[in-house]
């Protein structure tokens, strides 16, 4: 398929990864889907958020013509990857919170994992420190309001480095030298998170490695298919499941977004 590629998160946080990939492959078209009408994710049961997720992704790839899926949420890419590579054909990328490269940058052997609570409790998590962190003390950190906070910013309102400070003192005191922001609407608050953390505690997310994965994915791609892409031209595309304000519309025009619509729910 030669559409575009489908980047999917409950709000804005996604952007922050369609962000990254857009740097390495900025002749493509992408469609950036997101299903507010249902966020906070890390607060759904787990059945609600796969089956919500499955209809919303598989339609969309449907009507679109999509050539890739983006899972750009760490709260949906722990659970609905395996369902959506057994109901899709194409290349469905999920994004993993960046503990592999925490454990190896801190000397401390001491880091934080800031997600969503439904990423912190989920047994993936645990198995993924498990596997790549086991020679570090690992501090989790769960929060629905600084996903607000992120949304809440995009929307072109102020935040101010009080609420911030009330949300990450736990943080501050605990003696980590590396963070790890495993929910994509974080990276949106990375430099509010930093100037209250200070120069000592060095923040880690995943979009760069899954900028890079796209890349080499849709590079196969083309390779095979070069003739059907000839022609192409190049749009930004952004669906949502509830009706956006004025703000967050400035702010996707800013990003470069032509079109905006109510995603066709089924
Ligand atoms: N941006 C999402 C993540 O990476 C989910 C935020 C939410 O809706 O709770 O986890």
């Amino acid at each position: 398929m030669s559409g575009p590629i489908l980047v999917f998160d409950s709000g804005v946080g996604g952007l922050s990864i369609l962000d990254e990939i857009r740097r390495v492959l900025p002749d493509q078209s992408y469609c950036y889907l997101f299903d507010n009408a249902r966020l906070p994710y890390g607060e759904l049961e787990e059945q609600e958020l796969i089956d919500g997720c499955e209809a919303l992704i598989t339609a969309t790839v449907a009507q679109l013509g999509a050539s890739l899926v983006v899972i750009a949420c760490n709260t949906a890419s722990t659970l609905v990857l395996p369902v959506l590579r057994e109901a899709l054909t194409i290349p469905v990328v999920g994004v993993v919170p960046a503990i592999k490269p925490a454990a190896l940058y801190s000397q401390a052997k001491h880091i934080g994992l800031l997600a969503t609570p439904g990423t912190i409790k989920r047994s993936y998590t645990h198995s993924l420190i498990q596997e790549f962190a086991a020679n570090c003390q690992v501090e989790l950190y769960g929060s629905s309001e600084l996903v607000l906070l992120a949304e809440r910013k995009a929307s072109g309102k102020q935040i101010l480095q009080g609420e911030i400070a009330q949300l990450l003192s736990p943080i501050k005191v605990s003696g980590i030298d590396t963070l790890v922001l495993g929910c994509t609407h974080f990276p949106i608050l990375k430099d509010e998170i930093q100037q209250y953390l200070g120069g000592g505690v060095l923040l880690l997310d995943s979009g760069k490695a899954v900028a890079a994965r796209v890349s080499s994915l849709i590079k196969e791609e083309s390779k095979l298919n070069k003739r059907q892409r000839e022609g192409y031209s190049k749009e930004m595309i952004a669906l949502y499941t509830l009706e956006i304000g004025e703000g967050l519309k400035k702010s996707l025009a800013e990003f470069g977004f032509s079109t905006y619509s109510k995603a066709q729910t089924g």
